[in-house]
């Protein structure tokens, strides 16, 4: 069993030998990585191992196996950090056992179902922000990325409704520096160029520099003007636990690399949902056809109000159905505490294993016709025969994202609100490749015209 008092987790630096991204990348660095990964797994029935001089590293698929690591006997599997240290510094998602409740609590109430009503205005109005830039690029009929869109969306929800903040930073800049760590291709060229001795130095100046951007910015959003002084927001339950003197461990560094972990893991993954959904809305023009009916039926002609949003069910199973196709977290990742069994195969203390919730949202065993967009899957009828842990998107266990319901609600409105204004028509090949970084993006982007509707 794990230690229950073990506190940060083990980790690698970027691009060390250890690192699991720099093990994988030969596998992920492939024209169709998830097809490589998924026909492993069907040839080792399910659990691929990756036996190396110093590690091994077991790659799980089934959703048997996500229960055992993530729910069932989630004590011995432990958050392992691969060259994300300095993106999410000693933030909850870094933490286990003792520790991590600990710090868990007092952000917890954010997340209550209860709160999102408080949020409601401010999503709206970094939709109405994004909207207005949206006229201006369809008035001059330019090619956009759709992610960097989508991510700054994400970044000024973030910011207006959680920490009562304008987003007082450029966030194409910022988290492009971001990428430059959590792009695991980075990891491997730099270990490449190290082994070569080439660039050694400038590659690492850049990672470092990316990364002190990185950290400057918590600071930057605290020290922005104050929306509207509202007193339950999650920045205000950051340094209230700051200021209870019961809580040392929760300091002013604590503070910073939580608003890090939301700016970061709060905002891309997000992003990503609602880029590939209108990437596969606009291959299926009936589905964005019926979230526009949709919306006229449940808003008329007005905006979303609080209470019409649970109403906007097919908005939100096209979003579900999104999320099944491209899971923007597509591997989880832990290192065994002590040894364990998982369907017959032996896990070791020190085994690093990793569930690629790709594969169970890709098997036929699960699903039918999975590789058809059909958000009909998720009606509540249907959903009730899904195999439990056959769909991932959020983790599960008590390790599960804390924000997956507010993303949805998010998507939900930008669905809804962009797509009453604006048919965004994608312009880049279909179908559109993966690039797997720790984040499952699309390779070379997602470009993007913007249209009126008049
Ligand atoms: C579509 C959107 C999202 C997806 C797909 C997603 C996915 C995930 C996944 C898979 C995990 C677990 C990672 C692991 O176990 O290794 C996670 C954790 C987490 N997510 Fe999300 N997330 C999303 C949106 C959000 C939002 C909106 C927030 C907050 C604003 C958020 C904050 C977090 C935090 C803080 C954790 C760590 C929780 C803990 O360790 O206790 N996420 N997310």
């Amino acid at each position: 069993m794990a230690d229950m008092t073990v506190a940060y987790s083990p980790s690698h630096g970027l691009g060390e030998e250890q690192s699991i991204w720099f093990k994988l990348t030969p596998l992920l660095n492939q024209e169709n990585p998830m097809q490589v990964l998924m026909a492993l797994s069907d040839k080792y029935g399910g659990i691929i191992p990756i036996n190396l001089k110093t590690q091994r590293i077991m790659l799980l698929s089934e959703p048997a196996h996500a229960e055992r690591v993530l729910v069932s006997n989630a004590d011995n599997y432990v958050k392992y950090f691969d060259g994300l240290r300095p993106i999410f510094g000693k933030s909850m998602i870094t933490v286990d056992g003792a520790l991590w409740q600990k710090i868990r609590a007092p952000q917890q109430p954010a997340f209550h179902p209860h709160m999102f009503e408080d949020y409601f205005p401010y999503l709206m109005s970094a939709i109405e922000s994004k909207m207005a830039r949206w006229a201006k690029f369809a008035s001059t009929g330019e090619t956009i990325e759709m992610v960097e869109e989508t991510w700054t969306l994400a970044a000024e929800m973030v910011c207006k409704a959680l920490f009562d903040r304008e987003m007082p930073f450029n966030p194409h800049f910022v988290f492009g520096q971001v990428k430059t760590y959590t792009d695991v291709m980075n990891h491997k060229s730099l270990r490449l160029k190290n082994v070569r001795g080439q660039l050694e130095e400038i590659t690492q100046d850049e990672a470092a520099k990316a990364m002190e951007i990185w950290g400057s910015i918590p600071d930057t959003v605290i020290g922005a003007g104050v929306l509207e002084h509202r007193e339950k927001t999650l920045l205000r339950m950051l340094e209230e636990a700051e200021a209870d003197p019961s809580f040392p461990e929760f300091d002013r560094q604590q503070v910073v690399d939580e608003m890090k972990q939301y700016l970061w893991a709060g905002t891309e993954t997000t992003a990503l949902t609602l880029a590939w959904s209108l990437y596969l809305l606009s291959q299926h023009p009936e589905a964005l056809e019926r979230i526009r009916a949709e919306a006229r039926a449940v808003c008329g002609e007005r905006d979303p109000q609080w209470q019409q949003v649970q109403q906007l069910s097919y908005t939100r199973m096209v979003i579900q159905e999104t999320m099944r196709l491209f899971p923007p977290i597509w591997a989880l990742i832990r290192i065994a505490a002590g040894d364990d069994e998982i369907e017959g195969h032996k896990i070791k203390a020190g085994d690093k294993v990793v569930i690629l919730t790709y594969i169970a949202h890709h098997s036929p065993k699960y699903w039918d016709d999975p590789e058809k967009f059909d958000p009909e899957r998720f009606a509540p009828e249907r959903a009730k025969k899904r195999v439990k842990y056959s769909y991932l998107p959020f983790a599960a266990g008590k390790r599960a994202c804390i924000g997956g319901a507010l993303s949805q609600i998010e998507n939900t409105l930008a669905l809804v609100q962009l797509l009453r204004r604006f048919t965004p028509d994608y312009v880049g090949p279909v179908p559109a490749k993966i690039h797997a970084t720790v984040t499952l993006c699309p390779k070379g982007g997602l470009p993007f015209r913007i249209r009126a509707l008049s």
